[in-house]
């Protein structure tokens, strides 16, 4: 069952098991490699049984809002993208996602364009970044070169 919440949808329940969702393992545990030292590497950002319940949030960069993420879950994967969409600014994170010519996209919530989630291209020729989610002991992890948060950083 879902229910819409702004402009994301709400799952109330995984669709999946969480064993199912396996990405890329990093190269060092998690652990050993949160900080905040502004290189490339494996972000905490929450719980997983808390981020499957919105399809597209936001999450703050330490580095600046230029740097945030929009945080996407859809059938059973989680995708990262750069926040602010690269056509005009608009907030990508409250975009609705949909199924478009074959593979899930985000679109726009400003003018409609429509960002593959996997890629971070539309038919324009923009492009979003796009950064590696991985799921580890129940745990969300965005690989990026600052430390990430579901809320501002003050
Ligand atoms: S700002 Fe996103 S489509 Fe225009």
């Amino acid at each position: 069952m879902a229910q819409k919440s702004g402009q994301c949808v709400v799952v109330s329940s995984p669709a999946t098991p969480q064993e199912n969702f396996t990405l890329a393992a990093p190269s060092r545990s998690v652990s050993s490699v949160e900080g905040g030292d502004g290189t490339l590497t494996w972000r905490l950002v929450g719980e997983f049984r808390d981020l499957i319940m919105k399809k597209c949030r936001r999450v703050y960069s330490k580095k600046g809002s230029r740097h945030d993420l929009g945080l996407f879950f859809h059938n059973g994967t989680f995708y990262a993208l750069g926040a602010w969409c690269g056509h005009m600014g608009g907030p990508l994170f409250e975009g609705d996602i949909e199924d478009y010519k074959g593979s899930c996209h985000v679109m726009c919530p400003w003018h409609a364009y429509m960002f593959d989630l996997k890629t971070g291209k539309n038919e324009i020729g923009l492009e979003q970044s796009t950064h590696e989610v991985r799921v580890a002991d129940g745990k969300v992890y965005i690989k990026h070169e600052s430390p990430l948060s579901l809320y501002p950083f003050l």
